[in-house]
């Protein structure tokens, strides 16, 4: 038999297996970052090493930067990873993998990695969407959770809101149709002069200021469940440059505060109109745009006020790990989804 027909039959096993143990690797963007996890939801280790002190000096990613990063750590990361674990490589059941989206030569080193583990180890390889990890980050962060629920998924890259209906059984409500949320909040960041990455600095500075600049963002997406940030983004880089180049001062605090009560409010309503919407009690926050302190004091809020529970990931499932995909490539496994072959390849893009 060769290595995929072998792995199909493995991997089938591993459906009806009591005690599943995976390793699980991330380099879609700028984190390098393998986790051993175990049925899911216990993580045994969660190595992160971020890259982003190189890419600071540069203002954001630099892809290329970011791939040879990846190279050099990987190793190093799978090993320390498995010690910290306490375990034996012989005990992994299966690789699990980000293969999408994210930056193409980033996704590569991971997927190549794993492929070569998984056919060394001769385990199955499971590919995974980076999607699925943020969502399933609420799993090992709340073990009463399960679906149905209402997801609102916020990144750098994506935006939607999602009926959870089962384990890898989602219906899109909604999503944006221009900037992800947290490409608008790095935008910002950025025209204001904050250091990369822009969002735990809009974040934080936010604290100090008012809201007391009136941006909006477009109506014409009132009634629907999707989003539009691109407005509110441009309008607060004119802002910016105008009052720049007329030498008027403005407060960075009071912009950072008005554009995030802004956004925070968008995504707050929708969210809460959507758990109407699918009928659904429960509300997840998934993906590093979660780890901002007013969203979640808005969400909570709402849901309070509507007899919905909110559930957000603890702050370290909440930015990019592996202990996330390793959680959904368990309910994958489960659902009889995902095994690859080593025709494996990273995807810029992947649909949710
Ligand atoms: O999920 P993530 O780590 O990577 C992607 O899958 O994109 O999300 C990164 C995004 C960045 O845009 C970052 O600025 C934003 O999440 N972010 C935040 C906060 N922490 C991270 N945005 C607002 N407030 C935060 N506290
Ligand atoms: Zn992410």
């Amino acid at each position: 038999m060769n290595y995929f027909d072998r792995m199909k039959v493995k991997f089938e096993a591993l459906r009806d297996k009591k005690e599943v143990i995976l390793a699980s690797i991330e380099s879609s963007c700028d984190e390098t970052s393998v986790a051993i996890i175990k049925n899911g939801r216990q993580v045994l280790s969660n190595i992160v090493a971020s890259q982003i002190e190189i890419h600071r000096r540069f203002g954001g990613v630099v892809p290329e930067v970011a791939s040879r990063n990846h190279i050099t750590a990987i190793a190093n990361i799978f090993e320390e990873a498995v010690s910290a674990a306490g375990i034996q490589k012989e005990e992994l059941d299966a690789i699990a993998v980000t293969y999408g989206a994210g930056l193409v030569g980033a996704l590569l080193v991971g997927v190549n990695y794993a492929k070569a583990l998984a056919y060394s180890l001769d385990i199955p390889l499971i590919a995974v969407s980076h999607v699925h990890g943020h969502i399933a980050a609420n799993y090992i962060s709340h073990p009463d959770l399960e679906p149905p629920f209402v997801c609102l998924m916020v990144s750098g890259g994506h935006t939607a809101l999602l009926d959870i209906c089962d384990y890898e059984e989602f219906k899109l409500l909604g999503t944006t149709v221009d900037d992800a949320a947290g490409e608008a909040f790095d935008k910002v960041a950025r025209v204001l002069g904050l250091p990369y990455p822009g969002g735990p600095e809009i974040d934080k500075l936010a604290k100090q200021g008012k809201n007391c600049y009136k941006f909006t963002v477009s109506s014409s997406l009132k009634g629907t469940f999707n989003f539009s940030f691109s407005g509110i983004k441009t309008a607060v880089v004119n802002f910016v440059h105008n009052h720049n180049q007329k030498g008027e001062e403005f407060s960075p605090a009071d912009i950072a505060c008005s554009f995030q009560e802004c956004v925070t409010e968008e995504l707050t309503s929708k969210a809460i109109a959507a758990c109407s919407f699918a009928g659904r009690d429960r509300l997840v926050v998934a993906g590093g745009v979660g780890a901002n302190y007013r969203l979640k004091e808005k969400l909570e809020e709402g849901c309070k006020k509507e007899g919905i529970k909110f559930y957000a990931p603890v702050l370290k499932y909440c930015t990019d790990n592996a202990a996330m995909i390793g959680s959904a490539a368990y309910y994958m496994i489960k659902k009889g989804l995902g095994l690859a072959d080593l025709t494996l390849t990273g995807k810029p893009n992947v649909s949710l």
